[in-house]
């Protein structure tokens, strides 16, 4: 990330203080064209797939739709987004671990590309679909994340289907009439260059077992995205050159096309989002000074979570301070890990940031993946806004929660009409 000076009043071209005033706060900004520079960056991938866990907003999928990019879905309510957004059944893939009844019966209903991470869900879906193509997400036997929690890959990780049952797995797919069409791998995410490297031999290791009927190949996802100051951006011409070779490797064994996925949820939308909240309360506590936020972990799980570095401005409401000063930013859930200064481990951290004042505004930047997408009512707080930036104007793409949404299909069971089923 590259916000160099701490002090911040626009993203985008639009002022902060405006954005609070008309959506309140805390609220999600996307940036339509840093978005839209994502995804011209990874255009030597002859197919780019968007990870929707990252961030599933209705607008930000119809945006992806637009620019050409299809779609990863991993549940049921992700294939119902998409569909909603406008994509084509034909440009979705259902990647997960397991079918629910929902998700079955909606892939097979759609005819929607169905990538297994487990020997069942070939079974489960052959029985409903004989004859029907599947590609299989493999477990290479090793993985790499920015985090021990995002690890994909080797022994301790339930993804994918481990490496050595592709065999079994080829004789699962004839007994029940089921084309192997495909391998895909994804072994972590916020990963490095070298790991993401390893993933194409053991694809080709793979492709030994199953070549015959091979036509795609995905690289999965993964890509990390440079989060603090100075953290160097991903090579991507290099990243996309050897999966280049692996793919025309391939072609030339089996003498056909193979197509090329890769599946980034992060890369495409980690640095278009920002977090926009109020600091509510400043306090002293013992040696530490608290800038006390109305976002907490229910808002932007990520530090809680891995211990995730986000950058952070202040925006001043009042006058501007020169001056700095080391902080603690906590939220406000009753919960003593609700600080968006930690390290992995819990350990309360501290951060350089502008004297403030109560009512000034601060933003948690590189927010925009798996910011409001792992967001949660704990403490019974109504979910944030979400503010899409189109050509400078700020659109509103998610209302924030009422409390009536909040309550929405809660019943006291002497009050209400009970329903027994
Ligand atoms: N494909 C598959 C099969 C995945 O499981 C994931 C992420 C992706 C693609 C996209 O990964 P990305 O390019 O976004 O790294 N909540 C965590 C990340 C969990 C990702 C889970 N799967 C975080 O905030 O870092």
């Amino acid at each position: 990330m590259h916000e160099e000076s701490l002090l911040r009043t626009e993203i985008a071209g639009v002022d902060l203080r405006e954005i609070a005033r008309k959506f309140g706060t805390p609220c999600y900004l996307y940036d339509e064209s840093m978005i839209e520079r994502r995804i011209k960056d990874l255009s030597a991938f002859p197919v780019v797939r968007y990870a929707q866990k990252a961030c599933s907003n209705l607008a930000i999928l119809d945006l992806m739709h637009h620019r050409g990019v299809e779609v990863d879905a991993v549940s049921a309510g992700e294939i119902h987004r998409a569909l909603l957004a406008g994509y084509l059944p034909s440009q979705i893939v259902y990647t997960a671990d397991i079918f629910d009844h929902e998700a079955l019966d909606l892939v097979v209903q759609h005819d929607i590309r169905v990538n297994c991470g487990s020997p069942d869900m070939i079974s489960q879906f052959g029985a409903r679909k004989p004859g029907g193509e599947v590609t299989l997400r493999l477990n290479p036997g090793f993985g790499h994340g920015h985090s021990q929690k995002t690890n994909t890959g080797g022994e301790s990780s339930k993804h994918g289907i481990w490496h050595e049952q592709l065999l079994d797995c080829r004789r699962i797919a004839e007994e029940y009439e089921v084309k192997i069409t495909g391998l895909h791998m994804h072994i972590g995410s916020g990963t490095d260059f070298e790991h993401l490297s390893h993933v194409c031999q053991a694809m080709e290791k793979a492709a030994d077992v199953v070549a015959n009927t091979i036509k795609i190949i995905s690289a999965g996802g993964g890509l990390p995205v440079p989060y603090k100051a100075g953290e160097a951006r991903i090579d991507l011409g290099a990243y996309a050159q050897l999966w280049l070779k692996t793919k025309e490797s391939l072609e030339r064994r089996l003498g056909r096309p193979v197509q090329l996925e890769v599946e980034p949820g992060r890369y495409l939308v980690a640095e278009a989002g920002h977090l926009l909240c109020e600091i509510r309360a400043i306090k002293r506590v013992g040696a530490h000074t608290f800038y006390l936020v109305n976002a907490g972990f229910n808002n932007l799980a990520r530090p809680v979570m891995y211990g995730a570095y986000h950058p952070m401005t202040i925006c001043p409401t009042h006058e501007e301070s020169t001056e700095e000063q080391e902080v603690v930013v906590g939220g406000p859930l009753c919960e003593s890990g609700d600080i968006f200064t930690q390290r992995e481990g819990g350990f309360v951290d501290t951060r350089m940031l502008p004297k403030a004042r109560v009512g000034d505004l601060l933003t948690i930047h590189c927010a925009g993946a798996y910011g409001f997408a792992m967001s949660s009512n704990y403490n019974s707080m109504p979910m944030a806004a979400e503010v899409l930036i189109r050509d400078g104007s700020p659109i509103l793409v998610r209302k924030r929660q009422t409390f009536s949404d909040l309550v929405a299909g809660e019943v006291i069971p002497h009050r209400d009409e009970v329903s027994t089923h």
